[in-house]
């Protein structure tokens, strides 16, 4: 634990892979984010939006931040502000995961379920909520992850300085999942102000509409995005690698089977874009991903091969031989 006890986040060990892909030549190395207290990368960003409110004086013990998240970046929040002795109040529609929703309550945070609008505009109903609540509450404030450049910062100032001092400051590349393309961001900033020659990979779901993607159906949570976030028009990722959901599963498994790192969807989807990066990158190479978030809240989806024959019209694959022909990694 670091010395600032359970109010920061860890700083996140990076562990070398040597399982994962049968290339000897090339240096894989995870940093385990799944291992910090709220499980996700989400606890660096929901720390670094409480602590900008509080360090300006817009937020105190005993205010109130309001927020439409049911995901992670909800359950990061109501660690932060339990720890912080702030009211949080989560706006969440009909489709929220109900095991997020259990675990934000049991962090004492209120969730606002907001019933499905006659319209079926579900983002816009919860938006409202949320200024409803503010008008209601003075003094309230919300912390906008898709605009705020907070969220980027946290991994500018933590995510990226952590990697590279794991790694002696040699990188060749990075693979980031993005969402509100807060975490790539940090690093994008980083990896330009150090001048380090990083490369920087973005990994985005099929039916994302993030860097220049084609609206779809998407049935996993973690990466992808509906509508374009504020932050992304400064996102300049050298690649991009658009996965599909059958992807992203064979990924996770991939990476459970071997090398006992039980990840979210996000996570499964950077191991498969680095599988088929694998052809490209040269001998002598060190490449490091995240491991954003934990596996155990998909045990039901990814991880059950049922809800996956049935929502994805494909077979998993048993074992990590028909898991790597899924994946046409060597
Ligand atoms: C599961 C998961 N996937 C991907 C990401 C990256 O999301 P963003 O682009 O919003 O930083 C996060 C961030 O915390 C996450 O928790």
């Amino acid at each position: 634990m670091n010395s600032a006890g359970t109010l920061s986040p860890f700083k996140s060990p990076t562990v070398k892979l040597d399982r994962l892909f049968d290339a000897p030549g090339i240096e894989v190395f995870a940093k385990l984010d799944l291992l910090q207290l709220s499980g996700s990368t989400k606890e660096r960003t929901a720390g670094s939006l409480v602590e900008a409110f509080m360090e300006s004086g817009a937020l105190q013990p005993g205010g109130m931040i309001v927020e439409s998240t049911s995901g992670n970046l909800g359950i990061a929040l109501s660690r932060q502000c339990v720890v912080r002795g702030i009211r949080f109040v989560a706006v969440v529609d009909e489709n929220a995961n109900q095991s997020a929703l259990q675990i934000m309550r049991a962090y004492g945070a209120e969730v606002d379920l907001v019933r499905n609008p006659p319209d079926g505009n579900k983002l816009a109903a919860r938006r409202q909520r949320v200024q409803q609540l503010l008008a209601g509450n003075p003094g309230a404030v919300t912390t906008n992850q898709y605009g705020s450049p907070h969220n980027p910062q946290a991994h500018y100032s933590s995510t990226m300085p952590e990697i590279m001092e794991a790694l002696d400051g040699r990188l060749d590349m990075l693979f980031v999942a993005t969402s509100t393309t807060g975490t790539l961001l940090g690093c994008q900033h980083y990896i330009r102000e150090q001048g380090l020659a990083t490369g920087l990979v973005a990994v985005d779901a099929q039916g994302s509409v993030l860097f220049d993607g084609k609206s779809g159906n998407r049935r996993l949570p973690g990466l992808g995005a509906g509508a374009m976030p504020e932050l992304a028009l400064q996102a300049e990722p050298d690649r991009v690698y658009r996965i599909p959901e059958i992807q992203m599963v064979r990924g996770c498994r991939l990476l459970a089977r071997r090398e006992g790192i039980l990840a979210g969807a996000s996570t499964g989807a950077i191991v498969a874009a680095m599988g088929r990066a694998l052809p490209d990158i040269p001998e002598g190479a060190r490449i490091a991903f995240l491991v954003h978030d934990s596996g155990v809240p998909y045990l039901n989806t990814v991880y059950n091969d049922d809800w996956v024959r049935e929502n994805l019209g494909e077979e998993p694959g048993t074992d990590s031989g028909q898991v790597m022909e899924g994946l046409s990694i060597r």
